[in-house]
């Protein structure tokens, strides 16, 4: 019984920490030769955001492996998804800071 148990809080845990993306879920976005992108979701935490900073207002609750939206570099330096916060002000911006979100 005690097994089943923590068996089943096992289960809804790791259920529960891959339905949020903060804290404790990264998305990965791929961006050719520049290398990926991995969105925390725990630094985003850490650094006092919560869901509705983003959802639904600049990102629906859908990874781009779900039929998340989509965007580009452009876009983000346009000030548009990434960029509504990373454009110097509330966050630090592209220009110079590519490997931040750029890992080979
Ligand atoms: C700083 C911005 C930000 C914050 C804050 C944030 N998210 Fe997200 N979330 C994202 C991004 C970016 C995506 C991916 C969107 C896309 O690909 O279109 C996402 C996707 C998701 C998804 C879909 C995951 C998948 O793989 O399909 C869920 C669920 C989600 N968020 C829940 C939450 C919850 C719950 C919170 C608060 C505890 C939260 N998010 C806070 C940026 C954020
Ligand atoms: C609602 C505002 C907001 C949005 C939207 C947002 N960020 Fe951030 N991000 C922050 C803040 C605030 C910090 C922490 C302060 C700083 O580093 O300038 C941060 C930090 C980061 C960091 C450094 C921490 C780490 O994970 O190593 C990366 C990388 C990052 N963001 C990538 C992204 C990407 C990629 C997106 C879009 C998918 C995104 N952010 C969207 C506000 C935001
Ligand atoms: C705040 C995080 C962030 C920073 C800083 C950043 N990028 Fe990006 N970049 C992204 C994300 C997220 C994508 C993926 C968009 C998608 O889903 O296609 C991307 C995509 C790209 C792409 C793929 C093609 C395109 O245009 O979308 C290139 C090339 C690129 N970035 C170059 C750069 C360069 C050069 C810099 C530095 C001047 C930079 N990036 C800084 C987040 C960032």
């Amino acid at each position: 019984m005690k097994k089943i148990v923590i068996f089943t809080l096992a289960i809804v845990f790791i259920a529960g920490a891959a339905m949020a993306v903060p804290p404790g879920k990264d998305i990965v976005f791929k961006a050719g030769a520049m290398g990926n992108v991995t969105f925390s979701g725990t630094a985003h935490h850490n650094a006092g955001l919560k869901c509705n900073d983003c959802h639904t207002k600049i990102f629906p609750m859908k990874g781009p492996e779900n039929g998340g939206v989509k965007f580009s570099m452009a876009d983000i330096r346009a000030g548009k998804y990434c960029g509504e916060c990373h454009n110097g002000q509330k966050a630090f911006a592209p220009n110079g800071n590519c490997t931040k979100c750029h890992k080979m």
